[in-house]
């Protein structure tokens, strides 16, 4: 009977694991990180952004910092209303886009005049397992997660064999 119970569970873990496989963590700017050599506008151009997914912001923590402003300050490069500040402190952050809108971040200190800033449009329902998305960027990050839910469930397949 444990054992059963045992199986259960590590089959539901297997289908929950594969059943989250499609949020994405995005590096904004690649392997530019979060600097002035991007434009992000090009950067997010072919990119589909869903209510599951992240940003990750890579830069120099002296310099940059990550203001979540609103389309008027965006436009404006003006740091000074901005609705959210994300910078922590360790020149990595990860924002949650986990609302239908248009978000829209810039760097302070200057920065966002010469190009450090980014709009992304976010989207509700997340594309079937069936259809990757279909984003330079983002591909190689979603074949790393599926690849590491694969190796989970396989992982839980090897458990579950071992146990019967
Ligand atoms: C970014 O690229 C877009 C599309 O090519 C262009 O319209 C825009 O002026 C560029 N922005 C900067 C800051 O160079
Ligand atoms: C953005 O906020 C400013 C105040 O900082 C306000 O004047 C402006 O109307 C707002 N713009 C939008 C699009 O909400
Ligand atoms: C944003 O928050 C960080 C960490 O708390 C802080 O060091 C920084 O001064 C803040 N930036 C602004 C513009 O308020
Ligand atoms: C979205 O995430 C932010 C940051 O963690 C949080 O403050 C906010 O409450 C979340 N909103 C929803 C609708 O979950």
């Amino acid at each position: 009977m444990e054992r059963l119970e045992l199986l259960a569970l590590l089959l539901c873990g297997g289908v929950f694991l594969f059943g989250t496989a499609d949020a994405v963590r995005y590096m904004v700017g690649g392997s530019s990180g979060w600097s002035e050599k991007v434009n992000y506008t090009v950067w997010a151009q072919d990119k589909h952004f869903y209510t599951v997914d992240w940003l990750f912001f890579v830069y120099q923590r002296n310099q940059f910092n990550v203001l979540e402003v609103n389309q008027t300050n965006y436009d404006a490069c003006n740091a000074e209303h901005f609705l959210r500040n994300w910078t922590t402190g360790a020149g990595r952050d990860v924002v949650p886009l986990n609302v239908t809108r248009d978000y829209y971040f810039i760097s302070g200190n200057g920065f966002c005049y010469g190009g450090t800033k980014v709009k992304v449009h976010v989207e509700d329902s997340p594309p079937p397992p069936a259809s990757p998305k279909n984003s330079a960027g983002g591909a190689g990050a979603v074949s790393g997660r599926r690849g590491a839910m694969l190796i989970a469930a396989s992982t839980a397949a090897i458990v579950v064999a071992s146990l019967v």
